[in-house]
C-alpha cells in the first residue's frame, strides 16, 4: 500500500532527528552533523545511531534506529553508500518522515539504479529522500543546523536551496563575513526526490524567510517547477543563479527550434516569465539578497537618484536604463522639493545634485525632502568621499536615513565609494545589516531586481489563453504518419495540421495529374510554386523537385514534367504521392514559430526572427505553454527585429494580431497534442496590418522516435 506523503513541515520543523552514523571520531561527518545540531541549540530529540552504543556529545548513543523507539521526522543518514542503503530503507520501515542521506557514491558516479530503487522503496513507505550526495540542512525555525559545514550559522530571512554541496559550504561562510541570516538552508545534491519546488512550497509560506535564492544545475520536473515558481513569486523575492549554458539539453538537430532551443536560453526565458531574478554571479545574488531581504516594497516607479557627484549620477542614469528603474522627470515638482535643500550650483532635476560641498546634512536634508514627498516612491543615494564631507556621521546618516525610510515603507538603496573611512562605514553599516554597496551598477541592479519582482508580485495574474483546434484532425494525421513508421510528417500533412489549428497557410491543392497540376494553378491564381510530395524525397531541392513562380499554365505543364523527370532519375523507386501546386507567398517579415516539447520544461514555444538566418541571427526567445496573451506580446516585444513589425522608415505596421494569433495557436496544439514533439514554422510572414500573417514553410516532428527525420 502506497502512503501518503509526509506533510514538509516535518522537514524544516522536525520534533525529532536521528544521526546514522554519528561517530566517536571528532573528524568525521557524522561527528560534526551531530555537534552542529547540538550546538545550533535544536530543542527536539536527538538520537545518534552508531551499532557502537555508548555516549557522544553528552548524548546516549542507541545501537539501531529500531532500538530509539518513538516517532521519528528526521533521518540524518551518514554512513559509506554499501551500508547507506540498508540504513535508508530500514528508516523507511520504521516511519521515518524525512531521510537527509548526505552519503556519496549514486548517481553522480554512475550509480543510478542503487539511487532510484533507494527512492521508490522509501517513498513507497511514505518516508521522501533528500539527496543523497548533500552536506546537510539548516532550518532557523527549528534551531537545526544538520550538516557538516563550519557550524555558528546567523539566523535571519534568506532562505537558500542549492544543488552545489561545495558551493552551498562556501556560502555559508560567505553569508556570515558578509552578514546575510539565513532562514533556512537545504542541500538537494542528486535530486532523487526531493527537489526545489517541495521546499518552495514550504517556503513560500514560511513568515520566516523573505527571499529565496537557489543554485540550479539542472532541473527535473520543469513543469512543476514553474507552476510553484509562478505562485512562489508573487509572495517573495526568488533568486536563482544557474550554472550550465552548454547546450546538452538541446535535441532534435533536424529542427532549428531544437538547435536553437539551447537549454540554458529555454531557462533564462522561462525563469522571467516566472517572475524569477536570475543572477549571474553569486556576488549578485548574495546583493540582491541582502537588499530585497531588508528593504520595503515601493509604492510606484517614480526614482530619484540623489548624489554629491555629477559623474557618479550619470552613471547611475545609464545603469537605470540598463535595469529598467524608472526615472522621475517631472522638473517642476522636483524643482520645488529639493530646491530648498540644494545649492544654487546644483541640480534640481534627476539625478539631484548636491555638488561635491555636500555634507552628511545635505544628504539628510535631500534624503528626508524625498522620502517625504508622495510623488516619490524609491531613492537611489550615491556617495563620493570628499575632504568636506564629515566622514564620520556617514554610517550614521546611513543607518538612520534607513530606518526612516524602513518605517516610511520606501526603499532606498545606498552606494559609497571612495577610500579607507568610506569602507569601514560600509563594513560597519554590513555588520547591522543595512545593506550599502560601492559599484553604481551593483547598487542600481538591486533596486532594479527589486522592482522586477514588485511587477510581477503586484501585476495581474496573466492567465492562460488557448484557441480552438482540431484535435481529431490532428491526431488522424499523426496515426496516418505512425503507421507510416515515419517519425516526421511529410510536407502536405504538415500543413494539414497548421489548417486544423486554424493557422493560415498560402493556399495549396496537391495534383496527381498533370491535368489536375494546371488546374489548380488556375484556381489559386499564377504565379504558383510547385513541389514533389515523396516520403522517400527529404531533401526536396537537391533533387530538382521544386519549381518557383510560376506564371502561367505553359510554365506549371514544364515545371510538372521536369519534376517528375527529376524525381524518378534521381531517386529511382521513390514512392511519389502528386504534387503539391501552392499560392507563392508574397515577402513579407519573416518570423520563426517553434514549439516543442522541452526535455526539462514540457511545452514551451520559440518566436524570434525567421528566414534562412535564424541560425545565425538567434534572436529568438522562449516561453513555456501554457501562457495568456499578454505573455505573448512581452514575448514578441523581447525580440531585437520587433520594431520591424512595428514598421520602420514608413512602412506599415504589420499584422502583429495575427502573428499573435499563430504563437497562441502552435502553444494550444503542444499543450494538446502529446505526439508532436516539435513544429516549426519557418518562415511565417507577417503582412501589413489586416493582411494577416502565412506560415510558408513547416515541419513537424513526432514524440518518441529515436532520431528521425523532416521532410525539408
Ligand atoms: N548504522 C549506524 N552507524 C553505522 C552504520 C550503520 N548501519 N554503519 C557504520 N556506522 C558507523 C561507523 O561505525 C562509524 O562510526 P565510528 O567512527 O564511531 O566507528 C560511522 O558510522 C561512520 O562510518 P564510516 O565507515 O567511518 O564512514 P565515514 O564517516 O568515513 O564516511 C560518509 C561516511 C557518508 C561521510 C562517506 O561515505 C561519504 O559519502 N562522504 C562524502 C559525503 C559528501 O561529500 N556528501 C556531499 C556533500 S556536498
Amino acid at each position: 500500500m502506497l502512503h501518503d506523503r509526509p506533510d514538509i513541515r516535518y522537514l524544516f520543523e522536525p520534533r525529532s532527528v536521528a544521526v546514522i552514523g554519528a561517530s566517536h571520531n571528532e573528524d568525521k561527518i557524522g561527528y560534526k552533523i551531530l555537534e552542529n545540531i547540538v550546538s545550533g541549540g535544536y530543542e527536539g530529540r536527538i538520537i545518534p545511531v552508531n551499532p557502537k552504543g555508548g555516549e557522544i556529545l553528552g548524548l546516549p548513543v542507541s545501537r539501531t534506529l529500531e532500538d530509539a523507539g518513538g516517532e521519528i521526522d528526521l533521518v540524518v543518514t551518514s554512513v559509506p553508500a554499501k551500508y547507506a542503503v540498508d540504513a535508508v530503507k530500514g528508516a523507511a520501515d520504521l516511519g521515518a518522515k524525512f531521510n537527509l542521506v548526505i552519503t556519496s557514491g549514486f548517481s553522480e558516479v554512475g550509480n543510478i539504479e542503487e539511487e532510484r530503487e533507494l527512492t521508490r522503496y522509501s517513498v513507497e513507505r511514505g518516508m521522501r529522500i533528500i539527496g543523497p550526495n548533500i552536506f546537510g540542512m539548516y532550518s532557523a525555525s527549528s534551531k537545526l543546523d544538520a550538516n557538516f559545514g563550519p557550524g555558528g550559522i546567523c539566523a535571519g530571512s534568506v532562505a537558500i536551496i542549492t544543488q552545489s554541496g561545495a558551493l552551498g559550504l562556501a556560502m555559508i561562510g560567505k553569508t556570515a563575513v558578509e552578514n546575510v541570516g539565513i532562514s533556512a538552508m537545504v542541500s538537494v545534491g542528486n535530486k532523487a526526490d526531493i527537489e526545489e519546488a517541495d521546499l518552495l512550497e514550504y517556503l513560500m509560506a514560511d513568515e520566516l524567510t523573505r527571499v529565496v535564492l537557489m543554485y540550479i544545475e539542472g532541473v527535473g520536473d520543469g513543469d512543476r517547477l514553474v507552476d510553484v515558481l509562478e505562485k512562489a513569486t508573487r509572495r517573495k523575492p526568488v533568486v536563482v543563479i544557474k550554472s550550465g549554458r552548454s547546450k546538452r539539453g538541446a535535441v532534435a538537430a533536424a529542427s532549428h527550434t531544437g538547435s536553437l532551443a539551447g537549454s540554458d536560453e529555454v531557462f533564462d526565458a522561462i525563469m522571467r516569465q516566472c517572475g524569477v531574478l536570475r543572477a549571474e554571479s553569486v556576488q549578485e545574488a548574495f546583493n540582491l539578497c541582502k537588499f530585497l531581504s531588508t528593504t520595503s516594497m515601493p509604492a510606484g516607479e517614480n526614482v530619484v537618484i540623489v548624489t554629491n557627484g555629477g559623474g557618479i549620477g550619470v552613471l547611475a542614469t545609464d545603469a537605470c536604463e540598463k535595469y529598467d528603474v524608472t526615472l522621475y522627470d517631472d522638473n517642476e515638482t522636483m524643482k520645488n522639493i529639493f530646491d530648498p535643500v540644494t545649492p544654487a550650483f546644483g541640480s534640481t532635476k534627476n539625478p539631484i545634485d548636491l555638488t561635491g560641498g555636500a555634507t552628511s546634512a545635505d544628504f539628510t536634508g535631500a534624503l528626508d525632502a524625498a522620502l517625504e514627498h508622495e510623488e516619490i516612491d524609491a531613492v537611489i543615494s550615491l556617495y563620493c568621499e570628499t575632504a568636506v564631507f564629515d566622514a564620520d556621521n556617514l554610517s550614521t546618516m546611513i543607518e538612520e536615513t534607513s530606518v526612516k525610510y524602513k518605517a516610511a515603507g520606501k526603499p532606498i538603496v545606498f552606494s559609497v565609494f571612495g577610500g579607507s573611512t568610506t569602507e569601514e562605514a560600509q563594513a560597519m553599516l554590513s555588520r547591522k545589516r543595512v545593506p550599502v554597496f560601492g559599484d553604481v551598477y551593483e547598487t542600481v541592479a538591486c533596486l532594479g531586481g527589486l522592482y522586477s519582482h514588485w511587477r510581477h508580485a503586484t501585476g495581474e495574474p496573466a492567465g492562460i489563453d488557448e484557441e480552438e483546434i482540431d484535435q481529431t484532425a490532428i491526431e488522424e494525421i499523426l496515426a496516418g504518419a505512425r503507421e507510416d513508421g515515419r517519425s516526421f510528417l511529410l510536407a502536405h500533412e504538415g500543413e494539414e495540421v497548421l489548417r486544423a489549428a486554424g493557422i493560415l497557410m498560402p493556399e495549396t491543392r496537391i495534383a496527381r495529374s498533370l491535368d489536375e497540376a494546371v488546374a489548380a494553378g488556375e484556381e489559386i491564381g499564377f504565379p504558383v510554386v510547385m513541389k514533389v510530395v515523396s516520403r522517400d524525397i527529404l531533401h526536396k531541392s537537391d533533387v530538382g523537385g521544386v519549381a518557383l513562380d510560376l506564371e502561367n499554365r505553359d510554365e506549371v505543364i514544364d515545371a510538372y514534367q521536369a519534376i517528375m523527370s527529376n524525381c524518378r532519375s534521381r531517386v529511382p523507386g521513390a514512392r511519389i504521392d502528386g504534387i503539391q501546386v501552392s499560392e507563392m507567398a508574397a515577402s513579407g517579415v519573416e518570423l520563426i514559430v517553434g514549439a516543442r516539447r522541452d526535455p526539462a520544461f514540457g511545452p514551451t514555444i520559440m518566436f524570434g526572427m525567421g528566414g534562412i538566418y535564424v541560425e545565425v541571427l538567434k534572436d529568438v526567445t522562449f516561453r513555456a505553454v501554457p501562457f495568456s496573451r499578454s505573455e505573448a506580446i512581452e514575448m514578441m516585444k523581447e525580440i531585437r527585429a520587433y520594431p520591424l513589425l512595428l514598421g520602420v522608415r514608413g512602412e506599415e505596421r504589420k499584422d502583429i494580431e495575427s502573428v499573435l494569433d499563430t504563437i497562441i495557436r502552435l502553444g494550444t496544439v503542444i499543450q494538446r497534442c502529446d505526439g508532436i514533439s516539435d513544429i516549426e514554422v519557418n518562415p511565417l510572414r507577417a503582412y501589413e496590418q489586416g493582411l494577416g500573417a502565412k506560415a510558408v514553410d513547416v515541419r513537424v516532428l513526432l514524440s518518441e522516435t529515436s532520431g528521425g527525420g523532416t521532410d525539408a
